[in-house]
């Protein structure tokens, strides 16, 4: 059996998406599919699980975005909270809440992080030098400027960090800067201005021990969390800009400056469960339970440019407020990148080359369950993966379909045309029988392992594992060949097989749900598929199993197989950059 969850009660969160874009395929395989298999796997078991997420509605790329069209910031995270929300829901990533970083509250929140922090000392002030175009009389914060990078020599660097060799500088540092904005690539000039800083160097040592503590933690994130808390440096944490937070203090040198985007967004965890705690139970009194109760597991996940900010600036902010606690895992993703047929390379997803696969789009053509199926077949887990329509028609069809699809059909059929409609009463069990259902326990137990060790495509792999065994057992036992000439042996397999076929049902539900609620439907049985379970473990009621006379509905087809014309058409259209 697993090892009990000592904690109380699990918070699960998944990054808060930029509202500036369209979700895509390689976010879901990073932070979101797996924070919601898990969350619907916790549930499913019993325990007090809640899964916040929401939108990340402030900084550069969204004002950038709304002066290229023309529009205000506002109509951006508008227009993109909406149909995120819409394709997350369609999707079936089964958030509590998913909110909004525009909201009051959590400005609220923040303002409030920022005075306790500075009241406790973290927070001082200081001058510094930043660009400044005089063209369009502004400061020119992170990507308003770019210019080339005085360590690697890319030409695209932003004003204080290179995206290509991940360095970080001060504004004087970055080698012919221009401005980056629509209308204005002016050479800047350096201005003095005067911003809060965090002071990391503080908790420094906190950090350390506390990361000496996760050694069960994925190594890639341990590996970027032990690279930046050796070189804690205080971290400036507002811009020159009129969209975000406002510095909560009563100084003329906060105009025109708000705090920065990556103080706020991380608060937004926190904001949106007190959001969550006031529709729950009317005011926000419970959301002290999840953060601040040392009975609260809370597990963060991410992509991995989100570590920094996951395993040592937003610890560090909670440890500046006392009282709450810190996350006990970090998991962090690789990236998915997409197959590019004409070069037979991998490439990454990027905007500008129009290789994405929005959710959206993605939803329009393909059932959730087939897309959950293959982004959790080849999370990225330890390694960067990559999105390809062969790979993905072929282990979908090859996998889902003939191996679990088709054993609970032909399981199903049988019994439908042979017993009545109703779980056969066995005869003798024989040793491939006593096998058989040992395996059952030992094949769900392993699955959960695996979802308890966040190894997602080991816990789908063990799922469909249990259906191929399942078949092995069915081609040796030929109940199609028995029925004519051995009733009770073909009742006995039958009745072996329909353990199988509920297992299966059980076990599919977080990664799953459509599957599971059709089989389930079928099955006759209630499982609370993503919704709360009341405290029942439905997980690990998947091998109890049925008694004889158990009635069956007639079966249906459960995961339709897709068809290698249409999914050439829609690699044609991908390639043609009409996924995005
Ligand atoms: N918006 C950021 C990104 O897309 C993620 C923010 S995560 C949070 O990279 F912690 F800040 F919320
Ligand atoms: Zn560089």
């Amino acid at each position: 059996m697993c090892a009990v969850n000592r904690f109380e009660r699990t918070l699960v969160t998944s990054a808060l998406p930029y509202a500036n874009g369209y979700i895509h395929l390689g976010h879901i395989a990073g932070a979101y599919l797996p924070a919601d298999i898990y969350v619907r796997y916790k549930r499913l078991r019993g325990e007090k699980v809640l899964y916040i997420g929401g939108s990340d509605e402030h900084g550069v790329p969204i004002t950038l975005s709304a002066l290229k069209e023309g529009v205000a910031p506002r109509d951006i995270v508008d227009r993109y909270h909406e149909s995120n929300t819409e394709a997350f829901a369609r999707l079936g990533i089964s958030y509590d809440l998913y909110g909004r970083t525009s909201w009051a509250l959590h400005y609220d929140t923040t303002q409030d992080f920022f005075r306790r922090l500075d009241a406790g000392g973290f927070i001082h002030q200081q001058e510094m030098e930043l660009w400044y175009s005089e063209r369009s009389d502004r400061f020119l914060p992170d990507r308003y400027v770019k210019g080339t990078c005085p360590r690697c020599g890319y030409e695209d660097a932003n004003g204080d960090e290179c995206e290509n060799c991940g360095a970080q500088y001060t504004a004087n540092e970055l080698v012919e800067p221009r401005a980056n904005i629509p209308g204005d690539s002016s050479k800047p000039i350096l201005r003095k201005s005067k911003h809060w800083f965090l002071d990391l160097p503080a908790f420094q040592e906190r950090l350390k021990e506390w990361l000496d503590s996760h050694t069960e933690w994925r190594t890639n994130v341990r590996g970027i969390a032990y690279g930046w808390v050796n070189e804690l440096r205080p971290r400036c944490i507002t811009r020159d800009t009129d969209w975000g937070v406002p510095i909560p203090l009563d100084e003329p040198g906060t105009k025109g400056k708000r705090i920065y985007v990556w103080f706020d967004a991380p608060i937004g965890y926190v904001s949106n469960t007190r959001q969550w705690s006031i529709d729950a139970a009317g005011d926000d009194h419970l959301y002290g339970d999840w953060w601040k109760d040392p009975g609260t597991r809370l597990i963060h996940f991410i992509g991995k440019d989100n570590v920094p900010f996951h395993a040592i600036i937003f610890p560090a902010m909670l440890m500046g407020q006392g009282d709450y606690i810190l996350p006990d895992n970090v998991v962090g993703n690789e990236y998915l990148n997409v197959f590019n047929r004409q070069t037979g390379k991998a490439e990454k997803g990027s905007k500008s080359r129009g290789n994405m696969i929005s959710v959206r789009w993605a939803l329009d053509h393909f059932e959730p369950d087939v897309l959950r199926y293959y982004l959790c077949a080849i999370a990225p887990e330890a390694k960067d993966a990559s999105f390809d329509w062969d790979d993905f028609m072929n282990r979908y069809n090859g996998e889902l379909c003939d191996v679990v699809g088709n054993f609970v059909h032909r399981s199903l059929t049988m019994i439908q045309k042979n017993f009545e409609a109703a779980v056969p009463a066995p005869g003798t069990f024989d040793a491939e029988d006593e096998t058989m259902l040992w395996i059952i326990p030992s094949q769900v137990d392993a699955i959960a392992e695996a979802l308890e060790n966040f190894r997602f495509r080991q816990a789908i792999e063990r799922f469909i594992d249990l259906g191929r065994k399942a078949n092995v057992y069915f081609d040796a036992k030929q109940p199609w060949v028995t029925r004519k000439t051995d009733r009770e042996r073909t009742a006995t397999t039958l009745f072996v097989c329909c353990q199988v076929v509920k297992a299966l049902c059980h076990s599919m539900a977080p990664f799953l749900p459509d599957g599971a609620r059709k089989l389930a439907a079928i099955l006759g049985l209630e499982i609370p598929v993503g919704g709360p379970a009341g405290g029942r473990d439905w997980w690990s009621e998947a091998s109890v199993r049925f008694e004889p006379g158990w009635p069956l509905q007639s079966p249906q087809v459960l995961f339709p197989k897709l068809d290698p014309d249409r999914i050439a058409e829609l690699a044609e259209l991908h390639a043609r950059g009409e996924a995005s």
